[in-house]
C-alpha cells in the first residue's frame, strides 16, 4: 500500500469516530452522494497522511434497508470509510440524547439539562443504555475489520465506552482515545450520574489524549477524586496498571489552505468579495450553529460596537457563517431562533435601504469559498464560551498572508493557549470588552498586525494535524499493551 507520493504507509490505523469525514445523501434506492462533514474532528483527521487509515463511523443517515446499506457500504469503501449503521431510535437516544444533550453541554461547562427533572432522570437511564449499546455496535465493526498490528484510535465524547468494549474482546489490541472537547474540572464531571463508569472505560485505553495540559489535568483529577486512583506524572495508575494520559494539541493541514489561495477559482472568489464589500472592513465569524460558540454574545458585542462608534456604521460588515448542526436537539433549535431574532433586530436598527451591518448565513461554505472569505477578512471573531481547540482560528491565520488581519479570540478556547500572544484575547461574556476589542482591532497599526500575524502564522504552520497524529500514534506504539480493564464497583 502506498501514499500519494509513492512512499509506503507506516502502519494501518483504524480511526473510529461517531462522524465519518463524509456524510451520505440518498439519491435513489441504491445510489448515494457523499459530502464532506463539517467540524474540527474531521478537519484535523483529513490532514493525517502518514498512515493507511480506515475510518469507522456513522454516515449521518438512517438506512433501514439492505439494498441501501450495501450500496452505501460500497460507495464509502472508495473513501476508505466503513459505516456503522445506527437506527433512528439509537440515534435519538445516543446521539441527540446522551451525546449532545448531556455530555456535550456538560463538558463545555453548560451543566446537565434541568428543564424537567423527572423526565430528564428517566430519559437519562435509557439514553445511557443506548450510549453503551451504540458504543458496542462501533466495537463490533472494529472487531470485524481489525488485523493484528493495527492501531485503533477512538475519538471523542461519543465513544468513551469504546475502549472498554474493545479491550474486553481483545486485550492485545493497541487502543488510543482522544477527546476533541474540553475535559471539564472534576467538580463538573462528578455531577454526571455515569461519571465512574465512563472514566473506568476510558482508562481501558493504552493512551488517553487531550488538546491541552489543563484538560489532561482535569481528567487525572477526576480519576483520583472520583475513582480513588493515583495520578502520576505519566497518567493514572491503580494496582500497578498505568494508563498514559497526555496533551497533544491538534493543528490543521495549513499547506492545504496556503495552496488553495493560489487557485484561480479562489482568486476569482476573492476578487468578487473585494468588489462586493469595497469601502468596508470585513469582520468574520465561521461556526457550527452551536451554543458553545457564543454567537449571540458575538452579535450583541458587534451591536454595542456600532452603538458606541457611529463613525464605523457604514464602514464595517459582519459576515456570520453558521452551519446548522444537531438540528433535532431542542436546545439547538432554540439557538437558531434566538440568533435570527437578534440579527433581524440589529439589521433593522442599523441597516439602510442598500446595506445591512450583519450578513448571517445558516449554511456551510465549500472549501474554496471559505478560503477566499478568510483571505479578505480584516477581523475574525471567535467568541466560544468553551471550545476544545477551535480550528477556525487556525484556518483564518493560514489564509492571512496578504491582509494580516486581526484575530479576536475567546480565552476559553484551547487555541487561546497557542495563538494567545498574536490574538486579542477576550472574555466573550463581557460584551463591553469584546466591543472594545473590535475597536482596537479595526484601529490597529499595520506594524502591530504584522507582528501578531507572524507569531500566529509560525505556530499554525509548525504545529500541523499531521504532526499531531504522528505524535499521538507514535506514543501509542510506545505504550505497553496490557489488560487495563477496571471492573465496575
Ligand atoms: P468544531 O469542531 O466545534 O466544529 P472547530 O473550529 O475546531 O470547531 O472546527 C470547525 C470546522 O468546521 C472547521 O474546519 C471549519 O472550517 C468547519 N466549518 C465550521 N463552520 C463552517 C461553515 N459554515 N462552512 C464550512 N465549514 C465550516
Ligand atoms: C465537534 C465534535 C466532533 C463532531 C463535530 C461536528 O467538532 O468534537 O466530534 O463531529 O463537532 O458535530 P456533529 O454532531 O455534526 O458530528
Amino acid at each position: 500500500c502506498e501514499r500519494q507520493d509513492g512512499r509506503p504507509f507506516r502502519q494501518r490505523l483504524l480511526v473510529v469516530a461517531n462522524r465519518l469525514p463524509v456524510s451520505a445523501v440518498r439519491r435513489g434506492e441504491d445510489s448515494w452522494s457523499l459530502e464532506i462533514s463539517a467540524g474540527g474532528l474531521v478537519t484535523a483527521l483529513l490532514g493525517v497522511k502518514e498512515f493507511e487509515a480506515r475510518w469507522i463511523g456513522w454516515a449521518g443517515v438512517n438506512v433501514p434497508d439492505e439494498i441501501g446499506q450495501k450500496a452505501l457500504t460500497k460507495a464509502l469503501a472508495e473513501k476508505r470509510c466503513i459505516p456503522v449503521f445506527l437506527d433512528e431510535e439509537i440515534v435519538h437516544q445516543y446521539y441527540n440524547g446522551y451525546c449532545n444533550n448531556i455530555l456535550w453541554p456538560l463538558f463545555h461547562y453548560l451543566g446537565l439539562p434541568q428543564e424537567d427533572l423527572l423526565a430528564t432522570t428517566r430519559s437519562f437511564q435509557s439514553q445511557f443504555a443506548a450510549y453503551k449499546k451504540a458504543n458496542q455496535m462501533f466495537a463490533d465493526v472494529v472487531n470485524m475489520h481489525y488485523e493484528e498490528g493495527d492501531v485503533v484510535w477512538c475519538h471523542d465524547y461519543h465513544l468513551m465506552y469504546l475502549p472498554e468494549c474493545l479491550k474486553k474482546h481483545n486485550t492485545k489490541m493497541k487502543v488510543g482515545w482522544f477527546l476533541h472537547t474540553p475535559f471539564p474540572s472534576s467538580e463538573i464531571h462528578r455531577t454526571l450520574p455515569s461519571r465512574s463508569e465512563l472514566l473506568r472505560s476510558v482508562l481501558a485505553a493504552d493512551l488517553v489524549g487531550f488538546h491541552t495540559y489543563d484538560y489532561a489535568r482535569h481528567f487525572v483529577s477526576a480519576c483520583t477524586r472520583i475513582l480513588g486512583f493515583e495520578g502520576t506524572p505519566e497518567g493514572v495508575e491503580d494496582q500497578g496498571r498505568l494508563t498514559r494520559v497526555a496533551a497533544f494539541p491538534i493543528g490543521i493541514d495549513s499547506e492545504r489552505f496556503i495552496r488553495a489561495l493560489e487557485l484561480p477559482q479562489v482568486q476569482e472568489h476573492i476578487k468578487d468579495l473585494k468588489e462586493r464589500f469595497s469601502g468596508r472592513k470585513v469582520m468574520l465569524g465561521v461556526d457550527r450553529l452551536d451554543m458553545i460558540k457564543g454567537i449571540p454574545q458575538k452579535i450583541l458585542a458587534f451591536e454595542k460596537f456600532l452603538e458606541e462608534n457611529p463613525y464605523w456604521r457604514d464602514k464595517v460588515v459582519l459576515l456570520q457563517i453558521a452551519v446548522p448542526t444537531r438540528t433535532d436537539v431542542p436546545e439547538y433549535q432554540k439557538l437558531t431562533s434566538q440568533v435570527h431574532e437578534i440579527v433581524g433586530r440589529i439589521n433593522g436598527r442599523f441597516g439602510s435601504l442598500t446595506a445591512v451591518p450583519i450578513h448571517h448565513l445558516d449554511r456551510s461554505l465549500d472549501f474554496h469559498a471559505l478560503c477566499a472569505l478568510y483571505a479578505v477578512t480584516d477581523v475574525a471573531l471567535v467568541t466560544s464560551l468553551r471550545d476544545g481547540m477551535n480550528l477556525v482560528s487556525y484556518e483564518f491565520v493560514a489564509c492571512q498572508d496578504v491582509k494580516k488581519g486581526v484575530l479576536i479570540l475567546s480565552e476559553f478556547t484551547g487555541a487561546a493557549q497557542s495563538l494567545g500572544a498574536g490574538a486579542i484575547l477576550v472574555n466573550p461574556w463581557n460584551i463591553t470588552e469584546v466591543a472594545a476589542s473590535i475597536s482596537q482591532a479595526l484601529n490597529m497599526s499595520a506594524e502591530e498586525r504584522e507582528k501578531r500575524y507572524q507569531h500566529n502564522f509560525h505556530h499554525v504552520t509548525s504545529h500541523t494535524a499531521q504532526e499531531w497524529a504522528e505524535t499521538f500514534v507514535s506514543e501509542l506504539n510506545d505504550t505497553v499493551v496490557e489488560a487495563k480493564l477496571r471492573t465496575s464497583k
